[in-house]
């Protein structure tokens, strides 16, 4: 579906995510035949730059993440065409009044603060200043959204000096993945699941977000960080919630976002025994947590496991167990909802145990598979097997999964539509840091030291440990 036409500022044009992600999604926009003919995508940043330079840039940059296009390519250059430039001092005044006379007062205009958090305040209050931000702009921001909730609340607020709730697009990409956005209609599309989703009948929930890279060159940033603000506090959060919500009465951004907020706030603080936090020893494929840190001592976490309990009606007793780190065996994520087993079995012949098991995975090979219990073929009585009902999407939907639109793609054009539905809500992100500072503050005062674990494995020891202690295993980390 075309949109409206658009100017799109990126502020931070020619950094890292702009080259890596959100020019070469425009560019598939482009070809996908989604912009319009005078849409503009207008770069601004510090270097001092022409148009003819940063369409130089963006051409190097669709040719190195965008395996087999190059910039001398008919379509690529036709996109280039739609390409501006302005130097522009986020702190001073240079720049501004020219970038003024690039956005056009008549049609939709989005600006993209792909730059630090530091920057967020600066960058609204001048678009206001200089009268570029029509009643109908949108902003778009990146995490790290703060790193505490003090942090998170005076950008929150910096935002609001300047911009209305509605008029503010954070950006989790997490929520523009295909599956992320499959879980809820998988959810609330078939009556199959809803009536099972509770305590009553489904065991856990595990949620794995496993990489295979470390944090090598970026390091510096991930330090401060840790697995717990860098991946559960945003992207394991937000799918946390989309499993554990209630039914939005209608597929509304405030509606659905009201329904998080509730899951946020039914968080129950984590116990120190619930949490196991790892780091990454070196092995022969790559150094360590501690040397890729530049950091001989630094006790920041690049894995994190616990579990996680909801104080409500529907999920009272049910743990939700939530896993992420780098230096894994394989890149994979996953929701995975195991429900109970049969309250009686009927076949004595079965000595095995069995419940069902819904898996979402959202990478790679996104699909759905949900485990059954059947007869074992053949003579040997009633014995059981659980089977895989698999759908995967692209052999599903055959050549129409391959268009999937990546994360960035489909959010860039959510703003363009306005459409708040997979963006946070500043209340979202405050309480989500509200739960997340205690967990935090804890370990600093005990000074918590990280569990060494080996690169290419699951992760530390511990926390297989701490599901065997629950009467549980962990899914197999996978490709
Ligand atoms: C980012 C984190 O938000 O998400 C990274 O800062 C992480 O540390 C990345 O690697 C994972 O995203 P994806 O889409 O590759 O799963």
């Amino acid at each position: 579906i075309p949109v409206d036409t658009f100017d799109l500022v990126i502020f931070g044009g020619t950094g890292d995510l702009a080259r890596r992600k959100i020019l070469p999604g425009l560019y598939r926009r482009f070809v996908a035949g989604q912009m319009p003919e005078d849409a503009r995508i207008i770069g601004a940043a510090r270097s001092d730059l022409d148009d003819a330079g940063f369409r130089d840039m963006v051409g190097d940059a669709i040719a190195e993440f965008m395996p087999g296009q190059s910039k001398t390519d008919k379509t690529v250059k036709q996109f280039l065409s739609r390409l501006h430039y302005t130097a522009i001092d986020a702190r001073g005044e240079a720049g501004w009044s020219n970038l003024a006379k690039l956005v056009r007062k008549d049609v939709v205009s989005a600006f993209y603060f792909s730059v630090g958090p530091g920057l967020f305040g600066d960058l609204a209050s001048r678009l206001q200043k200089h009268g570029i931000a029509q009643e109908n702009a949108r902003i778009v921001v990146e995490k790290p959204f703060g790193r505490d909730l003090a942090s998170a609340k005076e950008l929150n607020g910096a935002l609001a000096a300047s911009f209305e709730e509605h008029q503010i697009y954070r950006i989790d990409h997490y929520l523009g993945k295909e599956t992320v956005q499959n879980l809820m209609a998988v959810r609330f599309a078939n009556v199959l699941f809803e009536p099972l989703w509770n305590a009553q009948y489904i065991d856990h929930v595990q949620i794995t977000v496993a990489e295979t890279v470390g944090v090598g060159g970026r390091g510096g940033y991930y330090d401060k960080s840790g697995a717990m603000r860098d991946m559960v506090q945003n992207h394991l959060m937000q799918l946390l919630c989309l499993t554990a919500m209630e039914p939005p009465a209608r597929f509304e951004p405030d509606a659905v976002r009201d329904e998080k907020l509730k899951v946020i706030r039914a968080l129950d603080p984590v116990e120190a025994d619930d949490i196991v936090r790892g780091q990454y020893v070196a092995d022969e494929n790559g150094p360590s947590y501690v040397e890729d840190a530049e950091n001989q001592d630094s006790l920041t976490e690049s894995y994190i496991a616990m579990k996680v309990k909801l104080s409500n009606w529907r999920w009272n007793g049910t743990p939700f167990y939530l896993r992420t780190g780098k230096r894994l065996k394989a890149r994979m994520s996953e929701i995975v909802v195991h429900f109970k087993e049969t309250p009686h079995s009927i076949f004595d012949e079965d000595a095995g145990s069995h419940a069902n098991v819904l898996s979402i995975r959202l990478q790679p090979d996104e699909g759905i598979d949900l485990r059954v219990t059947i007869k074992e073929p053949g003579p040997g009585g009633m014995r059981l097997v659980d089977v895989p009902l698999d759908m995967t999407f692209a052999d599903a939907l055959g050549p129409e999964a391959e268009d999937i639109p990546d994360a960035y793609e489909r959010l860039i054009m959510d703003v363009i539509r306005g459409n708040q539905t997979l963006f946070m809500r500043g209340d979202e992100v405050e309480a989500a840091w509200a739960w997340t500072d205690p967990i935090i503050a804890a370990w600093k005062a005990r000074g918590d030291r990280p569990k060494p674990y080996e690169p290419g494995t699951t992760g530390p020891e511990d926390a297989l440990m701490m599901m065997h202690r629950e009467h549980r295993r962990w899914r197999e980390i996978k490709a």
